[in-house]
Order: C-alpha cells, then structure tokens, then sequence
C-alpha cells in the first residue's frame, strides 16, 4: 500500500515545534489513515502488559495519548484508569472525545510526569518523528521502584543508535525486561516494531 497521507513523511520529522504542529494538522484524519495501514502496536502493548500481570486498575499514564488509540486498546485489555499527556492540543480534543482518560493534559518536551502512576505507556512515541531518545531516561525517572512501562520501538527507531543506547543506559541502571516481542507495527506499510515491558 502506498503512502499519500501524513504517515508518508512523519519518520522525517525532528523538534518538538514541527512534532506539535504535525500532529495538530494531522488530528482529523490520524484514526482513519492508521486504522487503513493496519496499526498493529497498540493491541499489541496491551496484550504485552496484560502478559506480565499488571493489575486491571493499575494507574496508568499514556504518554503521548494522542488521540486515543492506545488508551483504547489498553481499556480494551481491561485497564480501567487512564491518564493521557500530548504535546499536540488538537490530537487531545480528540482523545477527550473517546471517553476513557480521567485526565488528559497537554505536556511540555522534556519535562518529566509527577511520578505519581504505576505504569507508564509510550505508544508508537519514542521514535524518530515523535519523541527524543532521552524521553525513556525521562519517563523511567517518574516510576517508582517496581513501576512498569511499555514501549514501543518501531524499525526506524531500532536503527537508531541513540534510541537503542538510551534502551541500553537504562539496562545498566538496574531496569529489567519483562517482556519483549518484536512484531507488526504498521502492517500495511511492512514497517514492525519491538514491544516492551520494563520494571524499574
Ligand atoms: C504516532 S503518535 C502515537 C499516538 C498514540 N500513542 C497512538 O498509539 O496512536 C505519536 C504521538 O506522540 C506525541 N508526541 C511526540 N513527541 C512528544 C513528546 N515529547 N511529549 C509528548 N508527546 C509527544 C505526538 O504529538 C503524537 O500524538
């Protein structure tokens, strides 16, 4: 299938400003032109968490929500208390309209959730065209000892020696691996992703 949407040139993005302005211009029609691809990652993060026994009501922070899609899928798996961030307003008008968040708010880059959630899930967001390799020190930083977060690395991002070496800084502090899969990401486009999930 070929790319003619926003999709077709997301991966080449970099800076918080052209992320944000990307993802609001790209609100209205992100649902449809991911569910056309086959966006597999986010079933699959909920089936991984769901995997390592996290409990049902564990409080959970979508980071980088966007609009929905993953707090969808983790309310499918049976997750019952969802928070959600995104630097993108727009993409959270959205998620608002899905109805599964108790909160949503808009997040600034580099600054750090206020360490009060269990889990953590960065969905499809750790990645070139999305968020910086520092945002998983960033996000592991606001757990508490035992807390969990599940992650994504898409292709694009597992070629990327500063993703794969912030994955790496962050074994060598002591985070362990709980679960890891590697799989498909965006089927349509032949693009996979490997799914995490890790333990401080
Ligand atoms: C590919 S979308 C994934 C959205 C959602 N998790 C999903 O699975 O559909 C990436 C999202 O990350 C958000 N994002 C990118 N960089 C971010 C950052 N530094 N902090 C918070 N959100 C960010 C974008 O605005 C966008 O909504």
């Amino acid at each position: 299938m070929t790319q003619d949407g926003f999709l077709a040139k997301v991966y080449d993005l970099s800076g918080a400003d052209r992320v944000e302005a990307y993802y609001d211009a790209w609100s209205d029609s992100y649902d449809a032109e991911l569910t056309e691809h086959g966006y597999e990652t986010p079933a699959r993060c909920a089936m991984a968490l769901q995997a390592t026994e996290t409990p049902g009501d564990a409080l959970i922070l979508d980071f980088g929500c966007g609009t929905g899609v993953s707090g969808y899928a983790l309310s499918q798996a049976g997750f019952t208390r969802l928070h959600g961030c995104d630097l993108s307003s727009a993409m959270l008008a959205k998620a608002e309209e899905k109805q599964i968040y108790e909160r949503l708010w808009q997040s600034e880059p580099g600054v750090a959730p206020d360490g009060s959630h269990d889990v953590i899930a960065a969905v499809g967001v750790i990645s070139p065209g999305a968020a910086p390799p520092e945002t998983l020190g960033l996000l592991l930083s606001a757990l508490k000892p035992g807390g969990r977060m599940v992650m994504s690395f898409n292709d694009h991002a597992l070629e990327d020696p500063g993703y794969v070496g912030a994955l790496e800084t962050a074994l060598a502090q002591g985070v362990r691996i709980l679960h890891e899969e590697y799989g498909p990401h965006i089927s349509r486009i032949g693009l996979n992703s490997r799914v995490y999930v890790l333990e401080t």
